[in-house]
Order: structure tokens, then C-alpha cells, then sequence
């Protein structure tokens, strides 16, 4: 069944119908769902879902956007909700210079990333990368990390260019692709999906966002992955089936799920 690796169910464009979607989910070949905490808000609502879904996974951290809002407390908090028998990854975890230009948010971002790595490190848990207009300072500090050791790790939303994929690739790393492969103006990622290996790609959704064409712009859910799986089917050859099955395997081999 589809493996969703990273989606953001505590979102409130889902506080209308939270329930009855995810409770829709196994009828509609979703089997397995990783909620990412983005914010220092997001983490109690994730342990929440883990909690009441069985299907339903955490990873725990902090999103760089809110880099500024994190506290030694908050440090300590996501270490040890990543002791949640459920918690299987560190993530989002990241740089983000789109949204954030200022030299001294970065170095801030830089900060809060590193010690995140520690804790993914410390706990033996995968991380989940955010990266975003931040291509070089990402890539750098986790050649670093992986030097160190660590326990794999996923790029989600992959968006950057098939040489900076082959670094990660070789690393041993996932990429996470979700809804903007099916966008027209997306060579970019098509390259980049075409030429990285079946057994290092994952299903994402990063629900609400980013949903597949043809619901483009609309509330994104892990309902619409089939788009995604068929894009990715066309550009490699292979049948849909083989797609969710390869990227189901894949996930639950780096989340020990
Ligand atoms: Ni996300």
C-alpha cells in the first residue's frame, strides 16, 4: 500500500474533517502515514495523531521558519518525544533562505539544524531535510554529519538540480518526491526522478500543500499520491504498482517500520 513519508495532518485546513479523512485512507490505498512536525506548536498535535491512528508515524522536529522560536527547552522536548515508540525520524529539520534572506537567520537556522542532526545522531533516528533555495550550506553540513555517522535520512520535497541528487544519492540518502513531479514546468525534478535509482525514492505528499495536478493549488491529502505514483511510473518505465511497492519497501526499511 502507498507509503506516505511526510505529511502535516495537525495542519488547521484540516480541522473540518480531519477524522473522516484519515479515516478514509485504507479504502483509498494509503497504508502508512508519517506526520512531520513543522513548528514548536506542531509537536504535541503529532504526538496526538500517532497516539489515536495506528497507521499514523512521527517525526519529530522543528521546521527552520521557526528556528527563532527555539529554546534549549525546545531542544530537550523534541529529544525526548523522539523516545515516543512511534516516533521514527528527526525532521523537518533544515535551511530555508527563500523565505528567510537575512544572514543573521541563517546562521540562527545553521544553529538549530546542527542540533537536530545531534539528537537524530544520539536517538539513532533517520532525518527529514527541508532545504530550499539553501543548496550549498545543506549539502555541506550533511556531508558533515554523514562522515560523523548517522542513520540515513530523506530530502524531502527534493527541488534542486541532479548533480547536488547524485551527492545525496551517494551519501546513501532518500529523496522525498511528492505532487511537483506532476507539474508541468517541473524538467527540473523529472531529470532528477529519471535518473536516481527506484530504491532510493519515497512517496511524500506534504499535505495540505503542494497537491499533483489535476488538484493543483487545492488542499493537498495522501489520497491524491496515485497522481504522483503514475508520474513517477511513466518517467521510470515501470507500473504503478511497482512504484508503491518499491517506495513502501524503501520507507519502512529506513524508518525501521
Ligand atoms: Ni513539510
Amino acid at each position: 500500500m502507498i507509503f506516505d513519508t511526510h505529511a502535516h495532518y495537525d495542519d488547521d485546513a484540516f480541522d473540518a474533517d480531519r477524522e473522516e479523512l484519515l479515516n478514509s485512507m485504507e479504502a483509498g490505498g494509503v497504508g502508512t502515514i508519517v506526520n512531520v512536525c513543522a513548528s514548536v506548536d506542531g509537536l504535541d498535535k503529532t504526538i496526538g495523531l500517532m497516539e489515536k491512528y495506528p497507521f499514523i508515524y512521527g517525526a519529530i522536529g522543528v521546521h527552520p521558519d521557526d528556528a527563532d522560536k527555539m529554546t534549549e527547552e525546545t531542544l530537550d522536548r523534541v529529544r525526548m518525544l523522539s523516545r515516543h515508540d512511534k516516533a521514527v525520524a528527526i525532521g523537518e529539520i533544515g535551511l530555508d533562505y527563500y523565505w528567510h534572506k537575512e544572514k543573521e537567520e541563517h546562521l540562527v537556522q545553521q544553529e538549530m539544524f546542527r542540533a537536530q542532526m545531534d539528537i537524530a545522531r544520539e536517538e539513532k533516528l533517520p532525518f527529514m531535510i527541508h532545504s530550499r533555495e539553501a543548496a550549498e550550506d545543506t549539502l555541506n553540513i550533511v556531508r558533515e554529519y554523514m562522515k560523523g555517522g548517522m542513520y540515513g535520512g530523506i530530502i524531502h520535497c527534493f527541488s534542486y538540480s541532479r548533480e547536488i541528487a547524485r551527492e545525496y544519492l551517494n551519501m546513501g540518502l532518500y529523496l522525498g518526491i511528492g505532487g511537483v513531479v506532476t507539474f508541468m514546468n517541473a524538467r527540473k525534478l523529472k531529470e532528477v526522478v529519471e535518473y536516481a535509482p527506484m530504491e532510493q525514492i519515497v512517496l511524500e505528499t506534504d499535505s495540505p500543500y503542494l497537491a499533483p495536478v489535476p488538484y493543483r493549488g487545492k488542499r493537498n491529502s495522501s489520497l491524491n499520491l496515485p497522481h504522483v505514483v503514475n508520474t513517477i511510473a511513466q518517467l521510470k518505465g515501470i507500473t504503478p504498482e511497482e512504484v508503491i511497492d518499491i517506495t513502501e519497501k524503501n520507507a519502512r526499511k529506513l524508518l525501521n517500520i
